[in-house]
């Protein structure tokens, strides 16, 4: 029996770092710099706080909208972090920022609207644009150092151009996106009525100075937050985020939420408050010394790469070697059991890069990258 099924999931593709983290978990003692997931477990206090929780019997269904006193949380964040104030009815708890990016969509996309989205660029925007048949306008920041140029974006907006989507610190390159770079899309909201979805799960997770385009509050009735607690609190397994934006976009963004998933569970939102509340230093650092010490190896075998000054990515130019990088991920696997990502995963143009997580051990980095290095010079 033919199985019939809606078209417009069925050409949705699967995600390319799901598909070569799981071709890497049929080989044995492989040392995985594959997905972007803290080392980590999650920090003892939030852990009880979702275990006081569950005695409190919380485990009722929730708001649509997110529980009142999280949210009162994440207000006080925002002000306290970015100097944003939020009201009640501008900020949406989600199912991570996977949630938030969702139903942030939903919201504003009608179908034939177009999006830009910055190459590389982070994997699950496409097919969640398209989910909504809205229309993926790619540009390409390689030429300009990962940073973002006017004349690249101002001539492919269109009149259906609805929102631009800006990732900083960028997952994959680990770039902070500059003052120039902000300032780019600051003019572009000046020149057009575009929404701008500030995608800053990283924003935690940086090794120096950085502003964020939703810290300017002149912005702020354009501007779409998405946020996580998945990476500065290694909470990824909790799927629990959050979406500040405009009161019609939270409206309806919540629509979505009810009718797809209903909420997130209150014993996880409660956790979640006390998450708010924690000290990342540590685990910052934690990723710093990986970064440092992966330059470190890099540099000193003369192997180019995007420096990264957030998250906890680092893109490694392979052209070297001659392969497309999915051979060559392919190839680096099977001969020296080091599983990273292919940078074509991540745009056509990144087809000479490849994509490693620096949050696993900084054993596992410093060895990774060592085989890196004896792939690259032809030694086995
Ligand atoms: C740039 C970016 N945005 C959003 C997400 C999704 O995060 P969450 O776990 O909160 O759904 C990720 C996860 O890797 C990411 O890298």
């Amino acid at each position: 029996m033919r199985i019939k099924l809606n078209h417009n999931v069925e050409q949705l593709e699967m995600s390319g770092i799901r598909l070569f983290t799981a071709q890497a978990s049929a080989y044995e003692n492989v040392i995985k710099l594959t997905i972007g997931e803290p080392k980590f477990t999650t920090p003892e206090p939030i852990k009880e706080a979702l275990k006081k929780s569950l005695d409190n019997n919380r485990t009722f269904y929730p708001s649509f909208a997110g529980s009142e006193t999280l949210k009162k949380e994440i207000i006080a964040y925002e002000k306290r972090v970015n100097g944003v104030e939020y009201a009640m009815d501008e900020v949406l708890i989600t199912q991570g920022a996977t949630g938030a990016i969702f139903t942030a969509l939903g919201s504003i996309l009608n179908p034939e609207d177009e999006v830009i989205l910055f190459q590389p660029t982070y994997i699950a925007y496409q097919p969640a644009i398209e989910f909504y048949k809205g229309v993926p306008v790619f540009v390409d920041t390689t030429p300009n150092q990962f940073q973002l140029n006017y004349d690249d974006i101002k001539k492919n907006i269109t009149p259906k151009t609805k929102a631009i989507i800006v990732n900083s610190p960028n997952n994959p390159t680990g770039v902070i996106y500059s003052e120039e770079s902000l300032n780019v899309i600051k003019r572009i909201l000046d020149e057009h009525d575009l929404f701008v979805i500030s995608d800053d799960v990283y924003a935690q997770l940086v090794y120096k100075e950085a502003t964020f385009l939703n810290q300017d509050i002149r912005y702020k009735d354009k501007t779409i937050l998405t946020q996580s607690l998945s990476k500065p609190y290694a909470m990824t397994g909790w799927r629990i985020g959050y979406l500040c934006a405009h009161k019609d976009i939270i409206k309806s963004a919540q629509k979505i939420q009810q009718y797809a998933t209903a909420g997130v569970p209150l014993f996880v939102q409660d956790a979640a408050e006390v998450a708010l509340n924690t000290n990342v230093d540590e685990m910052t650092a934690f990723y710093k010394q990986n970064r440092d010490d992966v330059v470190s190896i890099l540099r000193s075998n003369n192997i180019p790469f995007i420096y990264p000054e957030g998250a906890f990515y680092i893109f490694i130019d392979i052209s070297t070697k001659g392969l497309d990088s999915w051979k060559f991920s392919t190839q680096f696997l099977d001969e020296y059991k080091v599983a990273v990502i292919p940078g074509v995963i991540f745009s056509p143009k990144s087809d000479y890069f490849i994509r490693v997580s620096l949050a696993a051990s900084n054993h596992d980095c410093k060895e990774g990258v060592r085989r890196l290095v004896l792939f690259l010079y032809g030694e086995k």
